[in-house]
């Protein structure tokens, strides 16, 4: 027994290291992360139940479970350098050519360099002897660091022992430590609903995460190591070039960068530079530039140190994500629901290559948080399509003529009292529909693709219609006419015939579209969904009490309270009444009766193209026989529909064993469940 217990112990952690170098080194995960999770636990609780077998690198044991009181000193053996820079083609020039000049290369002769980014994040040294990770630590000063292998050891990027037969006696691998920007972006949003700290940007947030005196914060934030260099390397031969032994640490299981190429000479550099720009946006993590090293080792040796850089590499820099510019004053805009969102006007910046002039400032919570007044000096930070933000503010510049911000008393678009609940961060104006910002916003969204699903109806033309007042509620679309909008200053003959139309089209829509679209508070579609599944009829859900609506999943008390609240105001049924008149409609309810969905808690995928319906109404129809419809393929999926041309998902599913059926069987379903006829 105990014996097959260690055998299954030594199984799993293997499999659950493999699967985490696919996942960190490969960057080709093999199963879903709910599986990996699955094998997890199976191991921990063998281990818990034969603690004989806890072995210091078993997956389990990344945790460190005491806080440190402070972190160690580490000396290098080998000294942290740092890189030259370069801030344009011509010193990159300069570069190559001194580099030519050393090793006495003549003219014709091209260099052969490494080129990766320049990561944005954390220098991290990893000692592994006899392939057990032993040591980590911070660069410091680049001669005495900071031990943080407890840390470390909380990343799963980072492996506890190294892959394959033939390890080193020792070895010291270099690298970076970067917070991937979806982890910044989803840490920050925790922060800030929990009252705490909110992090300047992802290289922040990596230092504070891996600086943890509890490495069990660590270890719930997914941080990632990618390998740039080898400081030392004990009991084999050192390979010839860098690529040579990057790709050696990389079978070893550790990540270097996906972009790491080879560039022969000069110009291969420059567009290396210019490829990774363009891209920079799409990546996920921030670069700061590029890094070109000689890649022939003994090049590397013969160009050597000048003071505490290497002559063989360079950093050739992007323009800054980060900018200093000056508060020039705070604009109130009015959302959806009368929320108040303050915007910075900025005297306008390049940051990253783009002028900013606007940057969100969320609510009064965060202006006190930044100790913000208007006239300040502020640290703007923009990295891919994210909207611009205020990180910091820079105190010593306060002029004395500094203001305060103040929230508006009245609505700066309708001028109805604001009012900011106890307790909230955010204030709203009380105007509702009667406040044209409101109503502007609401006709957005009850147009919306997701919504009514009002073809050629943009935001700027529905800023027109309520600015020129053809349009009060979304009832008031339906009575638009073509003379009306043809009328309109670049609007066409031809456009407005098309937007009749696609507004007479939208009369026929879906309960639950139709409620998405009413734009109730905390309702989104998943939301709207579930109550049209649930309550079948519009009349049952305008009815329903707080008690029943809570029924209904997803919706605890604060959304049923919002949805009551919706429809007991007079001027809601009004509209929703007018809407109905205007002959707005949708299909019966379907011939399944409430609580008796077949397919309740199956999960489907959807795949590959329909002629029948349309993927949406296919996952509409599937969501009300109860199914989840999800985007991915995993060991949970009930059943796959592959339409035309299915890929992958039909691949995974078929090496899965998962039940796939086509186009045909589906509407043979859906027929049997009174959905299609
Ligand atoms: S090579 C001998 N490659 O940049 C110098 N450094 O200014 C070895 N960095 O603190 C450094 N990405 O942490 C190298 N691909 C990369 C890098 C990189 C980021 C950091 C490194 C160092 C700083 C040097």
């Amino acid at each position: 027994m105990a014996t097959e217990a260690a055998a299954r112990v030594a199984r799993l952690r293997d499999q659950l290291n493999d699967w985490s170098y696919r996942y960190y080194v490969l960057d080709d995960p093999a199963v879903p992360d709910a599986e990996y999770d699955r094998l997890y636990r199976e191991l921990q609780s063998l281990e818990t139940a034969h603690p004989e077998l806890i072995s210091d690198d078993s997956p389990t044991q990344r945790v460190g479970d005491q806080p440190l009181s402070e972190f160690s000193e580490v000396r290098h053996q080998v000294p942290m350098l740092s890189l030259g820079n370069a801030f344009d083609d011509e010193e990159v020039t300069a570069f190559d050519r001194r580099v030519r000049e050393r090793l006495k290369l003549d003219d014709s002769e091209q260099v052969s360099y490494a080129a990766e980014p320049k990561l944005d994040g954390l220098a991290v040294t990893l000692v592994y002897e006899a392939g057990r990770l032993v040591q980590a630590a911070t660069r410091g000063d680049g001669q005495t660091g900071e031990d943080i292998t407890a840390n470390i050891r909380t990343l799963r990027s980072v492996p506890l022992t190294l892959r394959g037969d033939q390890l080193p006696a020792l070895v010291e691998i270099r690298g970076e430590v970067v917070m991937p920007r979806s982890v910044f972006e989803a840490l920050n949003r925790r922060q800030q609903q929990a009252g705490e700290k909110t992090f300047a940007n992802p290289r922040n947030a990596a230092a504070g995460s891996l600086r943890q005196k509890d490495a069990r914060v660590t270890a719930q934030r997914p941080l990632q190591f990618y390998a740039y260099s080898v400081a030392r390397l004990e009991g084999e031969a050192m390979p010839d070039t860098h690529l040579a032994l990057l790709q050696r640490v990389r079978d070893l299981g550790l990540a270097v960068s996906p972009e790491l190429t080879d560039c022969n000479g000069l110009d291969a550099l420059l567009s290396f530079y210019q490829g990774i720009l363009a891209r920079r946006d799409r990546l996920d993590y921030d670069i700061d530039g590029v890094v070109y090293k000689v890649n022939q080792l003994d090049w590397q040796d013969r160009l050597g140190f000048v003071s505490r850089a290497p002559r063989w590499a360079i950093a050739h820099k992007f323009p800054a994500q980060e900018e200093i510019t000056v508060l020039n004053d705070v604009e109130w805009q009015v959302g959806r629901t009368g929320a108040l969102t303050p915007v910075a006007r900025l005297e306008p910046v390049a940051v990253a290559g783009v002028t900013v002039s606007n940057a969100t400032l969320h609510n009064m919570d965060e202006i006190q948080r930044l100790d913000l007044m208007i006239g300040d000096s502020v640290v703007i930070y923009r990295a891919g399509d994210v909207i611009p933000k205020v990180v910091s503010v820079v105190g010593e510049r306060r002029p004395r003529d500094a203001r305060p911000i103040v929230p508006p008393e009245q609505c700066p678009a309708c001028g109805s009292e604001v009012w900011r609940a106890e307790g909230e961060a955010v204030a709203r104006c009380t105007g509702g529909l009667f406040c044209p910002a409101q109503r502007k916003e609401a006709l957005k969204h009850f147009a919306s693709r997701r919504a009514m699903d009002i073809d050629g109806l943009g935001d700027r033309l529905v800023e027109t219609f309520v600015d020129q007042e053809l349009v009060a509620s979304p009832a008031d679309l339906f009575a638009l006419r073509h003379e009306q909008l043809a009328a309109l200053e670049r609007m066409g003959d031809k456009s407005a015939a098309n937007l009749v139309e696609a507004i007479d089209h939208s009369r026929e829509t879906t309960l639950a579209r139709f409620l998405y679209a009413l734009g109730i508070r905390e309702v989104g579609e998943a939301t709207a969904q579930q109550l049209a599944n649930h309550f079948r009829t519009l009349d049952a859900v305008m009815e329903a009490d707080e008690e029943a609506l809570i029924e209904v999943e997803d919706v605890g008390p604060i959304v049923a309270g919002h949805i009551r609240h919706f429809f007991r105001q007079p001027h809601n049924q009004e509209v929703i009444d007018a809407l109905l008149q205007a002959g707005v409609h949708w299909p019966d309810p379907p011939a399944v009766q409430a609580g008796e969905q077949p397919l309740s808690g199956q999960t489907w995928v959807l795949t590959g193209s329909m002629s029948a319906l349309t993927r949406n109404e296919a996952k509409e129809k599937l969501q009300q026989l109860g199914a989840k419809v999800a985007g991915s393929v995993s060991a949970q999926t009930a059943c796959v529909v592959a339409g035309e041309k299915a890929g992958s998902k039909l691949t995974k599913a078929e090496q899965l064993g998962i039940s796939v059926i086509d186009e045909q069987a589906l509407l043979v379903l859906l027929q049997k469940h009174g959905l299609w006829s």
